[in-house]
């Protein structure tokens, strides 16, 4: 069986590293200054850890009575295995906890594997971004979808946990 996964807040010291690994995951990634600057800004930020190797993270933003979720990335070799399943709700559970009602996000409508977790998810699309994504080296311009689904208020607290 593997090791368990540790979630915990994502730190000034693991920047440089998660910057990395955005570049390897996404097509238009955030630079290092955008994930310092979500840290700075007091986003939600988190991190999963396995054998001190981290595998996933993601960053939340918080305002008056909604949230967005701004990142969403497993590295490749510990996808479908429910991490990505495990982090959204990790997420929306500290937004739930700050007391956000709905939860917003954008993804490319190319993003089957994404689009099926945030549908398995409750999130249904409300808007469309028409020309969003700018095109890159190895993908054309492409539209956004916004997706949101409403929030159940739970009482406030979150951690340092683990997860299978
Ligand atoms: C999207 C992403 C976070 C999913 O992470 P993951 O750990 O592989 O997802 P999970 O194992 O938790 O899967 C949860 C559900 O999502 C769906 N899903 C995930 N990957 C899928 C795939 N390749 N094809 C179809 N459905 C998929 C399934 O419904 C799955 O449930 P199931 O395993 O019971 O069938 C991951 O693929 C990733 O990091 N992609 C690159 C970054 C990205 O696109 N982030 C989202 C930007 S908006």
């Amino acid at each position: 069986m593997r090791p368990p996964v540790v979630w915990r807040p994502l730190e000034a010291t693991d920047l440089a590293y998660v910057a990395a690994l955005e570049q390897q995951i996404h097509a238009a990634p955030w630079s290092l200054g955008n994930f310092r600057d979500a840290l700075a800004a007091g986003y939600c930020a988190m991190v999963g850890e396995r054998e001190g190797r981290i595998v996933a993270f993601g960053v939340l933003m918080l305002a008056p009575g909604e949230a967005q979720v701004l990142n969403l990335s497993v590295v490749p070799d510990a996808r479908r295995a429910g991490l990505g399943r495990t982090l959204l709700d990790r997420l929306i559970d500290v937004a739930a906890r700050a007391g956000a009602e709905q939860c917003f996000l954008e993804v490319r409508e190319s993003n089957a594997p994404a689009l099926a977790l945030y549908a398995a998810e409750g999130f249904e699309a409300v808007a469309r971004r028409e020309d969003y994504y700018p095109a890159t080296a190895t993908t054309p311009r492409e539209d956004a979808l916004v997706l949101r689904r409403d929030l159940v208020a739970r009482p406030p607290g979150h951690g340092r946990t683990t997860s299978p």
